[in-house]
C-alpha cells in the first residue's frame, strides 16, 4: 500500500549508510515524493572544492576531504528542510552526528553486502574502493560503521529491484515516525 501524500516533514531528511546502498537514487525520488529539494553532499563538496572527490583524496588526502565534508554538511543543515544524501563516512564525524541529531531526521539505508558490491561495481570513482578487495573493504566498513549508522532515527532496508519499492518503504517508515508526534517543528 502506498503512503498517501502529502507528508509534512519539519526537518531535513538525511540519508546515511554505506557506499552502494542507493542514497542518491533513493534520495532523489524521495525528495520528489515529498515535494522537497534533493541535495547530494558529495556533489556539494565537489562544487565547493572545484574538484572531484577522487581529486580531493589524491591531492589533499582523506583528512582534508573529511574536513570539507564536515563544513559542507554543517552549512547544508542550516538550509530549510530538504532531502540530503550524505557520503558514507560523514556520520563517523562526531560533530556531524550531533548536528544531524539536532537538525535532521536521519534514515539509515541498509543493504546486503552482495547488493552493495553489485552497485559499487558500476563505477570506479570511490577512493576507498580503488585499492584492495572491495568485499574486504566493505566488510571492514560494515564492522566499523554499523554501530554508528544504527543510531539513526530510522532504519530502512534498501532492496534489490526498482528503487520505487525502497522509496515506498522509506515513506512508510517516515509516516509512522511522524505519526508518533515526536517530531515537532523546531
Ligand atoms: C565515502 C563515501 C562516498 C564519498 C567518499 C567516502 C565513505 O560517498 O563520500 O568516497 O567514506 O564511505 P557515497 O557513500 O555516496 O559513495
Amino acid at each position: 500500500m502506498s503512503v498517501s501524500e502529502p507528508l509534512h516533514v519539519p526537518r531535513t531528511i538525511a540519508l546515511v549508510g554505506l557506499m552502494g546502498v542507493g542514497k542518491t537514487s533513493i534520495g532523489r525520488r524521495l525528495a520528489q515524493r515529498l515535494g522537497l529539494a534533493f541535495v547530494d553532499a558529495d556533489s556539494e563538496i565537489e562544487a565547493a572544492a572545484g574538484a572531484s572527490i577522487e581529486e580531493i583524496f589524491e591531492r589533499h588526502g582523506e583528512a582534508a576531504f573529511r574536513d570539507g565534508e564536515r563544513r559542507v554538511i554543517a552549512r547544508l543543515l542550516e538550509q530549510p528542510p530538504h532531502v540530503l544524501a550524505t557520503g558514507g563516512g560523514a556520520v563517523m564525524d562526531p560533530s556531524t552526528r550531533a548536528l544531524l541529531r539536532l537538525r535532521a531526521i536521519s534514515i539509515w539505508l541498509r543493504a546486503d553486502l552482495e547488493l552493495m558490491l553489485s552497485r559499487v561495481a558500476r563505477r570506479n570513482n570511490r577512493p576507498l574502493l580503488k585499492n584492495g578487495d572491495r568485499r574486504a573493504v566493505l566488510e571492514r566498513l560494515m564492522a566499523e560503521r554499523y554501530p554508528v549508522y544504527a543510531e539513526a532515527d530510522l532504519t530502512v532496508d534498501s532492496i534489490d529491484g526498482p528503487p520505487e519499492a525502497t522509496v515506498e518503504r522509506v515513506m512508510a517508515a517516515l509516516a509512522a515516525h511522524l505519526a508518533t508526534g515526536k517530531e515537532t517543528v523546531p
